[in-house]
């Protein structure tokens, strides 16, 4: 990365009416989080089809259970780094703007972000599998997790597994920013998990920019018009400074 595509990545900027940033686990890296793919990710070290889909959950809830608090127990010790911080600043001065982000660590809301997506859920909330009541869940210990308040039914994380579909809400709302954008700032995503793999694609398609920012190249940096290579945290507050 040379200082020339920093002032490219910032002109795109200046120039942009309409911002949609999309985000992955790269982005809460720097917070202390694991990512999921990569040398340290979390499927190096444990099998996602035993964790985080609904078969899994169906066979062994207090397993899936039991990886969930674990990883509620990482982020509640988590604080957003720069990289949220430079997110909530861009938020600010866009009339237009929209983050699409696949991290359910909710670093995001404690940072200050506004207009977000979360199209994955939040890790901060179960949801009831009978009754669908969903409810904020703050529960460390997967031996306390009670049944639903409403009905009695049985808990499980409010997030998307492997298999299942995003909520249409989200994903109708995703899709119009994703057409509608003229700039694409990508942060800290392998590009591997659909549909959000896909919102560059179609981005460029509708004769958007594309900026990425990681730590290494990806599909996604390939079609970008500008690929920052480096840590979130150190390349988004530079992009912003004036
Ligand atoms: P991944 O773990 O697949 O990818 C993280 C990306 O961040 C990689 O491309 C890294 O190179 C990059 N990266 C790591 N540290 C970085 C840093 N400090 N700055 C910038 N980039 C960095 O995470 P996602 O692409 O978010 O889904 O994964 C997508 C989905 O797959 C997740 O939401 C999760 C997972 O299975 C569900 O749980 C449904
Ligand atoms: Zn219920």
């Amino acid at each position: 990365m040379s200082n020339s595509d920093i002032e490219k990545a910032r002109e795109l900027l200046i120039s942009a009416k309409y911002l949609v940033i999309l985000a992955g686990a790269g982005l809460s890296q720097e917070s202390g989080i694991p990512t999921f793919r990569g040398a340290d990710g979390l499927w190096r070290q444990f099998r996602a089809e035993e964790l985080a889909t609904p078969y899994a959950f169906q066979r062994n809830p207090e397993l899936v259970w039991e990886w969930y608090c674990w990883r509620r127990g990482i982020i509640a010790r988590a604080e957003p780094n720069p990289a949220h911080y430079a997110i909530v600043e861009l938020e600010k001065r866009y009339e237009q703007f929209m983050l699409i982000t696949q991290n359910v660590d909710g670093l995001h809301r404690k940072a200050g972000s506004k207009k977000f997506i979360e199209i994955h859920g939040c890790i901060w909330e179960s949801r009831c599998v009978d009754c669908h009541n969903v409810s904020e869940d703050r529960e460390t210990d997967y031996k306390k997790i009670q049944p639903c308040k409403k009905c009695g039914g049985r808990l499980r994380p409010n997030v998307v597994w492997f298999g299942e579909a995003i909520p249409d809400m989200n994903l109708r709302k995703s899709i119009y920013s994703v057409q509608n954008c003229d700039l694409m700032l990508v942060v800290g995503t392998s590009g591997y998990v659909q549909p959000a793999a896909s919102f560059p694609f179609h981005a460029k398609q509708n004769n958007a920019k594309v900026i990425d920012i990681n730590v290494e190249p990806t599909p996604i940096s390939e079609i970008a018009d500008v690929f920052l290579q480096g840590r979130a945290g150190d390349i988004l507050p530079a992009l912003i400074k004036d």
